[in-house]
Parts: structure tokens; C-alpha cells; sequence
């Protein structure tokens, strides 16, 4: 029996048409810049995003820390969001590597940062203080719902870190999904960052990789930090190859998981002893609450398991749903299924 696995859109894995490219990859050794399927992924990359530049990395979380340390030098302070990924899952990369202070301030559920709250958290001029330098966006947010910051949001934040000397960096990893859902082109979000960060191995099902965008002086600097992380790669156009099928073929597709999700979460509210705010999902990210005493968290996902399917627990009695390249209707009517049994049974 095919387990439907709804942990998270990372499970995902290459289509046929990736498997093809990566055998017939041409290859060279990349730190000589000699790879020409990596060069070809990061000048599409960056034509993309409306940028002069790009850098292929070995994961979101690497390409997040690169964009870090080529803003930010130690001491310097970054603002982002007290949900954000980079806050919470990337092992303190920022302050254990680059030397640099995090300065969070609340996510607000659709995943902004209030405007006055940015504003409160800038650093005034005194030898007390660390220098704001950066401020962080997340889109779409993973801890707020998969919500889609929009275009306008992030013009504002642009316009105030302009007003106030700092940089802007974007924690695309999934910024494809957020201009899926807010019908927009990718460029109309990334124009409003100096840096953008997206994965190539989330919804675009592409094994290994992420993308830094920027300046070309930028990329240059990032270039350099990859090297210091020992993230320069030889012939990585074996990787570079499923990217470029990635961002020929997958991008469109998302608005399927779009609709999956919402098949999912509308099914969820149905279904006694469990609660879920369907009106929160805009993208391919289901958050939900066991609401019932009569089974615990470990009993929840365990019956899950036997009957095939699997969430992930991110909270006492919180769970993710991520619906995905692989996640068709039809597993989105068996994994409710699966749900409704175990809550039946309960
Ligand atoms: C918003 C966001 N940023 C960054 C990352 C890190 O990506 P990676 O797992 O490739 O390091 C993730 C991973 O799930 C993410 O959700």
C-alpha cells in the first residue's frame, strides 16, 4: 500500500523528466566555474527572479546563512520574525558562524512583521547597541499557515529599510507558492529584496539545491561565504540538472498541492475532534489541532501510520499537513479517510 506521506513537501522525489536530466547532465568542476548545466541553472535562476546574479547552495538553511553573512558582519544585527524558519531551524547558523545577534519580533498569523514593530526594533545610534543591518521576510511563511506575503507588504518593508539605511533579505524557500497563490510573478515579490533565497527540493520536487539571488557584487560575496561553509561543489551539475527541470516543469503545478490543501483542510473541519481554521490555507500547508481527550498525540499518529499515512507533530497537540509533487485527490480523499477512522474509533 502507497503511504501518503504529508510530513512535509521536502519528501518529495525526482520526476522521470529530473532522473533523465541528471543522466545526461553535462558536467565540469564548478569551483573553476566550469560547470555548465550549474551555470545554466543560476543565470536561469536569476533571470527568474529579475536579478543580476545567482548561486546554487546545498540547502535552503545554507543558502539563507550565505545571504547572512554577506550582509551582515559580526556584531551586526539582523530583524526577523520570532516563527520564522531561520530563527527557529537553522541551528543558530547566524550567530554560531557569522558572529551576527538575531533581534526577533512577533509573526503575526498571516506571517508579517507589523511595520511599527520593524520600525521599534531598529537600533539607534549608540555604543550599546549592535547595527541593525538586515531585516528578514519569510514567503511563504511555514509557520504561519504557508501564508502568502503580498507584493504591497513587501514593498512597504522595502520602502522603510530603505528609509532607514538597511537591507532586505527574502526567505523564499517556497516563494513559487506564494506567486501561485497571489497570481503574481515571482520578480513583482523579489524586486522588494536584495537578497532572495529559494529551494529547488521543496514543492519543486527536485532532489538537493537552493538558490541565493542578488546583486552581482552580491553573489560574488556569497560565492566567497559558500566557499568558507565548504559548500563549494565539483561537478554539481549532476544537481544543477533536476533544478533546471524543476524550474521549466514545476512551477505551474503548484496550484494543484494549492487545491489539495484546501480539499484537505475543508475535509478536516468535518470531522469531530479535530479542529482547523480552513480559511488560514492559501497554499500547500495544513495546520490542525487534535481536539479530544480521548486520544493522545503518540495514539493520533500511530494510527495514522498503520493505515498509511503520515503528518508531522509540531506542537503538544499541533500537526502539518504538506500536500505535494506525488499527493494526488485521490490521497487526499484516502488520507481523510484515514483521519476520520481514527477519530471514529476513538
Ligand atoms: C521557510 C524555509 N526556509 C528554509 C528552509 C531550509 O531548507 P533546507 O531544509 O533545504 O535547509 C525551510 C525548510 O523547510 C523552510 O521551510
Amino acid at each position: 500500500m502507497k503511504t501518503i506521506d504529508l510530513r512535509s513537501d521536502t519528501v518529495t522525489l525526482p520526476s522521470p523528466a529530473m532522473r533523465e536530466a541528471i543522466f545526461n547532465a553535462e558536467l565540469g568542476d564548478d569551483v573553476f566555474g566550469e560547470d555548465p548545466t550549474t551555470n545554466r541553472l543560476e543565470q536561469m535562476a536569476a533571470e527568474r527572479m529579475g536579478k543580476e546574479a545567482a548561486l546554487m547552495v546545498v540547502s535552503g538553511t545554507m543558502a539563507n546563512l550565505v545571504c547572512v553573512l554577506s550582509h551582515c558582519r559580526r556584531g551586526e544585527e539582523v530583524i526577523l520574525g520570532d516563527r520564522s524558519h531561520t530563527f527557529l531551524y537553522e541551528a543558530g547558523g547566524m550567530s554560531a558562524v557569522g558572529g551576527v545577534h538575531p533581534h526577533t519580533i512577533p509573526n503575526q498569523p498571516d506571517g508579517t512583521l507589523r511595520l511599527e514593530d520593524i520600525e521599534a526594533a531598529i537600533r539607534g545610534n549608540n555604543l550599546h547597541f549592535p547595527r541593525t543591518r538586515l531585516i528578514c521576510l519569510e514567503n511563504t511563511h511555514n509557520r504561519c499557515y504557508g501564508s502568502a506575503l503580498t507584493v504591497e507588504y513587501m514593498e512597504a518593508v522595502a520602502e522603510l529599510a530603505k528609509k532607514r539605511g538597511l537591507r532586505v533579505h527574502l526567505d523564499g524557500a517556497r516563494i513559487f507558492n506564494a506567486a501561485v497563490a497571489l497570481g503574481v510573478d515571482v520578480k513583482e515579490m523579489a524586486c522588494h529584496a536584495d537578497s532572495v533565497a529559494f529551494c529547488l527540493s521543496k514543492g519543486l520536487s527536485a532532489p538537493v539545491g537552493s538558490l541565493v539571488c542578488g546583486s552581482g557584487e552580491f553573489v560574488a560575496e556569497a560565492r566567497r561565504n559558500r566557499k568558507v561553509l565548504g559548500g563549494g561543489m565539483r561537478q554539481c551539475g549532476i544537481i544543477a540538472a533536476a533544478g533546471i527541470t524543476a524550474l521549466e516543469q514545476m512551477t505551474k503545478r503548484l496550484t494543484e498541492d494549492h487545491a489539495n490543501a484546501r480539499r484537505l483542510a475543508d475535509g478536516i473541519a468535518d470531522i469531530q475532534g479535530l479542529s482547523v481554521e480552513p480559511e488560514r490555507v492559501q497554499t500547500n500547508i495544513v495546520y490542525f489541532d487534535l481536539a479530544s481527550e480521548k486520544l493522545t498525540a503518540e495514539a493520533f499518529l500511530k494510527r495514522l501510520i498503520e493505515q498509511s499515512v503520515k503528518v508531522i507533530q509540531l506542537g503538544p497537540a499541533r500537526f502539518r499537513a504538506v500536500t505535494h509533487y506525488g499527493i494526488s485527490a485521490e490521497d487526499i480523499e484516502l488520507a481523510l479517510a484515514a483521519l476520520r477512522k481514527t477519530m471514529d474509533e476513538s
